[in-house]
């Protein structure tokens, strides 16, 4: 089993269902042989358009958040077992956005991963450092930890599974990308700890992508790096032509 080479496009909250329509089938047309695995992580109110635009195509779907129970009195929650029945094969989980704006923790981030694995969901799990981290020299210490804890209780054929996103949070929409060797620096210390943890032919098989102000213009020099697997990509993934040349740089 090799590494797989994924580009994974998070909207947040923008694009309504008939833009992610129109969005999807332009994208398809131009990636029906792209050899990546392409996920378009998509607002909840997209997920059933999306799906539906993307039957036949290259293009698979991902939400952008889940809870961890199945059903129950969380109001304005949506569980692992809601996207699995309507065929979501990913799910983005403990984006700095979430940890940041809406209480997200390391806690609930592995409630929510072992919950995707219990529903069969790909989980795209996001660590990074915010820049005060970075300033003091703790970036390695912040992405081993939270990688470590967001694992935490999974099984070894569940860990190969995971999708990992480093996402240094001051790269967030800002359009400071890290260089593209921090980058892949930081990427091999979350797959060594992984390796301390799991072993190393779980560490070499699992998916460790980068994300922060990804556009095409620095995508290929990302992805020629050892380590770095592909790309959780952002502001670039709205527009088609822009996405679809990140996609283009990893062939
Ligand atoms: P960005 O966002 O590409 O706009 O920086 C990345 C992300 O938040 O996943």
């Amino acid at each position: 089993m090799s590494r797989r080479k994924i580009i994974a496009g998070n909207w947040k909250m923008n694009m309504l269902p008939n833009e992610a329509m129109e969005f999807i089938t332009r994208l398809s047309e131009c990636t029906y042989e792209a050899k990546s695995e392409i996920v378009l992580c998509v607002p909840y109110t997209d997920l059933f358009y999306s799906l539906l635009t993307a039957q036949n195509t290259k293009i698979k779907i991902g939400a952008q958040n889940m809870h961890w129970e199945e059903t129950g009195a969380y109001t304005g929650e949506v569980s692992g077992k809601m996207l699995k029945v309507i065929n979501v094969e990913y799910v983005i989980i403990g984006h700095s956005e979430r940890r940041q704006y809406f209480a997200e923790t390391d806690e609930t981030v592995n409630k929510k991963v072992k919950s995707a694995f219990k529903y069969n969901l790909k989980p795209i799990v996001c660590v990074g450092e915010t820049l005060e981290q970075k300033e003091e020299g703790k970036t390695n210490e912040v992405i081993t930890n939270q990688t470590k804890l967001a694992l935490e209780g999974l099984s070894t054929e569940q860990v190969k599974n995971v999708i990992i996103a480093y996402e240094p949070i001051w790269a967030i929409g800002t359009g400071k990308t890290a260089t593209s060797e921090d980058a892949n620096n930081s990427i091999k210390e979350i797959r060594n700890e992984i390796k301390n943890i799991y072993g190393e032919e779980v560490a070499n098989v699992v998916s460790i992508l980068y994300g922060g102000s990804v556009k095409a213009s620095n995508a290929k020099e990302l992805f020629e790096t050892s380590d770095i697997d592909g790309a959780l990509v952002g502001g670039a993934s709205l527009k088609v032509e822009e996405f679809k040349n990140i996609i283009m740089s990893a062939e």
